[in-house]
């Protein structure tokens, strides 16, 4: 009897032993993992990690929602990818609606791109976000920053602010982290050449 007592205690033990190491690892990984969190706040992360975590960014935060032309798909309309991001294409007709809907402020219009938008604000035009000149390509960092923490028209101060559906104020608690990353993501697409119109205020 006390045999089968010790074996099944020696069992247990072996057991807790064995939890034990299999505890140690994990809380290793995890002291590690929190360093790394902590370490990387400190350091630059390299410009390729900038990137991948902006294209995430973009993805998940649905900028390409307004700022990428459509092409029609099975599953409905798509960010066209030969012009990804690159706004309202100014070389397609706008196509025209019955206007006196605005007029009583209860209605806002997308058209079927969804780049050009109308409403009480007037009629916008999502913004070209490629590095080409006739988007992002001259800004700096800050001009960016000022544009998406502000809304102000291209980052100036003293510009216009910027109009719906441009969500910028969701954006003002966003990490310096996250906004540099999403930065870096922009300045690496492809450059597309495309002068979006200019902001229409709304009729008198
Ligand atoms: C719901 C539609 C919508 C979404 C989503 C959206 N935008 Fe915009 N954005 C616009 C529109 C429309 C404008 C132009 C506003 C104007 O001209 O007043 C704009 C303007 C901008 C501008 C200013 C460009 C300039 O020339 O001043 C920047 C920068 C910008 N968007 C970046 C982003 C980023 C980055 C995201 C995703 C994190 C995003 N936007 C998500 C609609 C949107």
């Amino acid at each position: 009897m006390k045999l089968v007592y010790l074996a099944a205690s020696a069992a247990v033990w072996s057991i807790c032993a064995f939890t034990k190491q299999a505890e140690t690892p994990k809380t290793a990984v995890l002291t590690n993992l929190a360093v790394a969190t902590a370490d990387q706040k400190a350091v630059v992360v390299s410009k390729e990690d900038a990137v991948k975590r902006g294209e995430y960014l973009v993805t998940i935060m649905g900028c390409a929602d307004c700022h990428a032309p459509k092409k029609m798909t099975p599953q409905g309309p798509a960010p066209d990818m030969d012009r990804f991001l690159s706004g309202h294409n100014s070389s397609q007709p706008l196509g025209t609606f019955d206007k006196s809907i605005l007029k009583t402020g209860e209605w806002v219009v997308f058209n079927g791109q969804s780049t050009a938008f109308a409403g009480p604000w007037g009629m916008s035009f999502a913004a070209n976000l490629t590095p080409d000149a006739t988007g992002i390509g001259s800004w700096s960092f800050e001009q960016f920053n000022t544009a998406m923490r502000k809304g102000k028209f291209k980052g100036l101060e003293n510009s216009r602010p910027l109009m719906p559906p441009m969500p910028w104020f969701n954006y003002v608690n966003m990490a310096d982290e996250d906004m540099r990353a999403i930065f870096a993501y922009l300045k690496s697409i492809k450059p597309v050449s495309n002068v979006v119109p200019s902001y229409i205020p709304p009729a008198p």
